[in-house]
């Protein structure tokens, strides 16, 4: 009987990171919640017993800490984030990008070499499900979210993960980690206190559009969004492989 996978995710003691983690917890995984505050995460299930789970401290800046752990991880859920609103110093968009998009691409990178590394190791007869990454863009990446920032931010985020999906995702010389993008709506945290949505809710959904195999996952009111977003993501993946070649095919005479 394969174990049960090793799920970790960030920004976890925010609404979204709390509810995935319970969410997680129902269907058995064994949970890492990397959090940037000291704090001590205590969560506990529908019957009040407490939630085992690993607290590790992370921030962004720290990626390369997380190698080792990285190790025994199958599910990698980014999902920190930050809104910095109607700001726009240097600061905040320096924060903006670090947060939102360049840590999570960097964790990318580094989880797929984690893989490629694990893979070469165990080899294909390895018992462990195929390692995932789940990158939370929102429906920001093109869809106006009243913050000039946040937009740009989660729109460098998605384009990014469509170009390196090409080789991360597609390439059978690559690590051939399952990359699922999470599109979401507006839901009530300390980062969107006036969403439509409930975190429970969203994060229900979000498993449950997994479970069906969907690779791009939205969970939004808004209709919109359900016919943009793929054709945002296949005009990319045209676009993107025509006028890119990856690190392979460069080597090639
Ligand atoms: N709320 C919405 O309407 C909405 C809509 C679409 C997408 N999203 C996205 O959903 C994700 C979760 O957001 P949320 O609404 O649940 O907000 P939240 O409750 O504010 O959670 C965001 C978490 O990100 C982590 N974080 C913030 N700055 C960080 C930093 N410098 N380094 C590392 N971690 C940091 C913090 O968690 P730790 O202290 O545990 O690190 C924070 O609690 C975000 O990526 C957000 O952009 C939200």
């Amino acid at each position: 009987m394969p174990s049960p996978p090793c799920v970790a995710i960030t920004g976890a003691s925010g609404s979204l990171g709390q509810a995935l983690l319970r969410q997680w917890h129902r269907r058995g995984a064994r949970l890492i919640a990397l959090s940037c505050g000291p704090r001590q995460l205590e969560l506990r299930d529908a019957a009040g017993q407490p939630i085992a789970l690993r607290d590790v401290t992370w921030c962004v800046g720290q990626e390369p800490d997380l190698r080792e752990l990285l190790q025994e991880v199958d599910v990698l859920v980014l999902n920190h984030g930050v809104n910095v609103y109607g700001e726009r110093s240097a600061a905040a968009t320096e924060r903006s990008l670090e947060v939102n998009a360049l840590s999570s691409w960097r964790l990318l990178e580094q989880f797929a070499a984690v893989v490629s590394e694990r893979r070469a190791r165990e080899g294909e007869q390895s018992a462990r499900p195929r390692a995932e990454v789940w990158l939370n863009t929102s429906e920001a990446e093109i869809q106006p979210a009243l913050s000039p920032l946040y937009e740009i931010s989660k729109r460098l985020l998605g384009q990014l993960v469509s170009l390196r999906a090409l080789d991360l995702a597609h390439d059978p010389a690559g690590p051939r980690l399952r990359i699922r993008r999470l599109v979401l709506g507006p839901f009530r945290s300390s980062l969107n206190p006036v969403g439509v949505m409930g975190a429970d809710f969203v994060a229900g959904q979000i498993l449950a559009q997994a479970r069906l195999g969907l690779n791009l996952i939205i969970v939004t009111p808004n209709p919109l969004t359900y016919l943009l977003m793929p054709l945002a993501t296949l005009g990319r993946w045209a676009y993107f492989g025509l006028l890119t070649r990856g690190a392979g095919a460069a080597a090639k005479p």
